[in-house]
């Protein structure tokens, strides 16, 4: 097996290094084997950027972590979870690392979270309940092999053919948020599902209503799969009808690069929502959702129930105080050339007179104000109120046309 010792010292900042090296001298102490895998090890061998360091113990993680802060009392315990024997450090320079122990999973009801049945076990084991072979590559940071590729599952050749594999038949029924994460890997790093593989996700995806998915995955890995806003992700997801994991049917053309295009432009602060909301409007939501991203579908449905709005002042009224990702996903459904004059032309249109300005002028507070600060709006709109003074002048000959 390849020797990635190198690598690691190239890809990895100095303090990285050393602070694996320092595990690597405890562990051997200790006792125990560690290594890293996952994403890490995949993204080495790709070449890509390593964003955090999760380490896994053959054995016990917490146990581990406490026998570091004996070592080193500068280390500090940023996290424990028992149950998991999970445990997050941060090392004297500024490092974190997360710390697991191997286990095995089952999934008892399917398509929900695992339960974990044993910890402590072999690598060899542990890195079977994973969801693609190149995630459940292991590089090893014991003593004796320091930096050794470890591969149990022929992820390096999947890695070089560039496709992701699952691990056995059941992956998906087990856990269906992993076709979404097929999606985000293959869009992220230029991978294809491999045929096998196809073929498990057609085949789930055809008997769906068979199966039981736990959405908040589901959700979440849809998230980060949209946040990278590639258009790719958008067309694979219709043309795979991954859809159905969330609605049932969805015959629109929607193109993709449009969106792209509009989340550049208007940068919405929930990019992922402007892909998704255009199918989530459509059927019943399974997803739960945040009071924020309830108001955006709740905007949108209510922006395709109405006529669209065609002068100036109508087309304000109708997006006032609408979020931007609302009106964006309106545009994008029914291309309503209103919902981006709103935003390019009116959205920051605000009158500089106030209620206080209808005091001094002498109207009492009513049900009037808001008629008279309307037509001030709508003739400002139409581009005739251009300075304060305007707009006080057209409010002084509004009052007294009132009065009359
Ligand atoms: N994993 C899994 N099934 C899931 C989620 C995660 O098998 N539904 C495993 C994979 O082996 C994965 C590891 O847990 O590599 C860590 O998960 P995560 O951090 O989500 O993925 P990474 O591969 O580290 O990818 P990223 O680069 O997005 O962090």
């Amino acid at each position: 097996m390849f020797n990635l010792k190198e690598k690691l010292i190239h890809a990895l900042p100095v303090q990285v290094v050393d602070t694996l090296l320092f595990c690597s001298e405890c562990a051997a102490e200790f006792n125990v084997n560690i290594y890293l895998v996952g994403g890490v090890v995949r993204d080495l061998l790709l070449g890509r950027d390593i964003l955090d360091i999760d380490i896994t113990v053959e054995g016990d993680a917490v146990e581990f972590s406490e026998f570091l802060i004996q070592k080193d009392s500068g280390i500090k315990l940023s996290r424990v979870q028992n149950d998991l024997k999970t445990s997050k450090l941060l090392f004297k320079n500024g490092i974190e690392i997360d710390f697991a122990s191997t286990r095995t999973e089952s999934y008892p009801v399917k398509g929900h979270l695992p339960v974990v049945d044993s910890i402590g076990v072999r690598i060899d084991e542990d890195v079977r309940r994973r969801d693609f072979t190149v995630n459940a590559l292991v590089l090893s940071l014991n003593q004796s092999n320091y930096g050794e590729l470890l591969d149990f599952v022929d992820g390096v050749s999947d890695l070089e053919k560039r496709v992701l594999r699952v691990l056995h038949e059941g992956s998906f029924v087990d856990d269906p948020s992993r076709i979404i994460r097929g999606l985000k890997f293959s869009v992220r790093l230029g991978f294809n599902l491999e045929e096998k593989t196809f073929a498990l996700q057609e085949d789930y995806l055809s008997k769906l209503s068979n199966f039981d998915i736990s959405y908040s995955r589901v959700k979440s890995e849809l998230m980060q799969t949209f946040s990278l806003n590639v258009p790719d992700a958008f067309d694979k997801f219709i043309e795979q009808r991954l859809y159905r994991l969330i609605i049932n049917n969805f015959d629109f053309y929607i193109n993709s690069d449009i969106i792209k295009n509009l989340v550049d432009k208007y940068k919405p602060q929930s990019v992922w929502l402007v892909y998704a909301g255009c199918f989530l409007v459509l059927g019943e939501n399974r997803f739960d959702l945040n009071k924020r991203e309830k108001k955006i579908l709740f905007e949108v449905k209510k922006f395709l129930v109405n006529n669209p709005p065609y002068d100036n002042f109508s087309v304000y009224k109708f997006y006032e105080d609408a979020l931007t990702e609302s009106i964006l996903i309106y545009y994008i459904i029914t291309k309503s050339q209103s919902a981006l004059h709103y935003l390019d032309d009116l959205r920051n249109v605000r009158l500089s007179v106030s209620g206080e300005d209808l005091i001094a002028a002498g109207v009492k507070p009513s049900l009037e104000f808001k008629k008279i600060l309307d037509t001030l709006l709508e003739e400002k709109l139409s581009g005739s109120l251009l300075t304060r003074e305007d707009e006080l002048k057209f409010l002084k000959f509004q009052i007294k046309q009132l009065k009359k």
